[in-house]
């Protein structure tokens, strides 16, 4: 309870659980954790191009010449990303933010009035409920279910969520941590819906580079111009580089739609004018050596994916992005679980209920530590599960 009117909007729980309390409590006495919640690509021993760098500290960056929308050159060099892909889009249709978390902020500001609801998938990335709950918006999770291997849209269960407040669909496209593209029909369905009740598609694409599986599709929404579509990435996970803050928004759909959502994102973005110009100013020589940092991320995450596999574990199918899922079926309670692993054997992993799995037994593990560290703690993690 609080002493001070602090808005109700930020009404969180402030409590540790008991798993931060246990982690802080080992990290203080000093013993070492095998940790594969971790997901900073900079705490995991990649290799980064020198000359990056060097692009920072160039004379233009004692210039400051803003533009709302971000800098033309800092958005050609994202239409070039997405030519290189076989994708086209204008750079008009491209507004940059300080990271996809002002992203869905900027694009809740320009759909949403307060009391309206959004739509988000369920298991996803946990930040949603706070992102939504800044704007005073309420959400609706869908479910998605896992089915011969692959995670669907459950289109029933979405049906019954769409009412006259719902203003868009939150798409993770490859999905964190279920790693799962949207499919063909999925999105025909996303299509139609969002057709037929004026709701906006805000699809998240920041892992879309990290396709795993290739005999699926791994499409881009960004020419999706059968709604009013947004596509959120950045180089926090394109270049490995999430301390550089700098991240898009690829606006799509009907014309005349279209173009009055880019003038009032214009005047959003405008408010703030968050990126900084050392970085916009880099980006047109960082983006194209994409692939030097992604070959690395890429090779470590199907290395430790492969070593996972030879473990008498349950491997939910990964089709992109950098994390693995494992059921166990017979496990009850996920945090005595993962709080007896970390206290007997030194190994952190995320418990499904934090990305709100719609029962207990995922161990959600990130596949980017260095491979020793990941194959020392799938041993342990392995004979837990082996003697449960
Ligand atoms: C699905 C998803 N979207 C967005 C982000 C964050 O991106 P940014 O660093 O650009 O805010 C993450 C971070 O892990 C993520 O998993």
């Amino acid at each position: 309870m609080s002493l001070y009117p602090f808005a109700k909007r930020i009404n969180w729980s402030l409590e540790n659980n008991p798993l931060s309390l246990a982690i802080e409590k080992m990290r203080s006495d000093g013993t070492p954790i095998l940790d594969l919640t971790e997901s900073n690509p900079t705490r995991c021993g990649f290799q980064y191009p020198k000359n990056w760098l060097e692009e920072l500290s160039s004379s233009e960056a004692l210039t400051y010449a803003p533009e709302s929308k971000g800098t033309i050159k800092a958005r050609r060099a994202v239409e070039s990303y997405y030519q290189q892909r076989q994708y086209a889009l204008s750079p008009e249709h491209l507004v940059l933010t300080s990271g996809t978390s002002e992203g869905y902020s900027f694009l809740l500001k320009l759909l949403t009035n307060p009391g309206d609801h959004v739509l988000i998938p369920k298991p996803s990335y946990p930040l949603f409920q706070f992102l939504i709950e800044l704007h005073d918006v309420g959400f609706d999770y869908y479910p998605m279910v896992y089915e011969e291997g692959r995670w669907q849209i459950d289109r029933e269960a979405f049906l019954d969520l769409v009412t006259s407040k719902t203003r868009a669909v939150i798409l993770v496209n490859p999905n964190n941590p279920t790693c799962s593209y949207i499919s063909k029909d999925d999105l025909t369905f996303l299509n139609e819906q969002c057709a037929s009740h004026q709701m906006a598609i805000i699809s998240d694409e920041v892992f879309l580079d990290y396709q795993l599986k290739k005999d699926l599709p791994a499409v881009s929404l960004v020419e999706n111009t059968k709604v009013l579509t947004f596509v959120l990435s950045g180089i926090s996970k394109v270049l490995g580089l999430p301390q550089m803050k700098l991240s898009w928004i690829a606006a799509n759909g009907p014309k005349k739609t279209l173009q009055e959502a880019l003038e009032r994102l214009e005047i959003i973005a405008d408010t703030y004018l968050s990126v900084n110009t050392p970085v916009q100013n880099s980006l047109a020589s960082w983006l194209p050596q994409a692939s030097q940092i992604q070959g690395q991320i890429l090779q470590r995450v199907q290395a430790n994916l492969e070593t996972l596999r030879h473990y008498p574990l349950k491997v939910l199918s990964v089709e992109g992005g950098w994390y693995a899922i494992i059921d166990v079926p017979s496990l009850y309670s996920e945090e005595d679980f993962i709080l007896d692993v970390l206290r007997t054997e030194q190994v952190l992993v995320h418990p499904g209920y934090f990305f709100d799995f719609d029962r207990e037994g995922y161990l959600i593990l990130s596949l980017l530590p260095q491979g020793e560290v990941f194959r020392e703690a799938i041993e342990r993690i392995s004979r837990k599960i082996q003697n449960l």
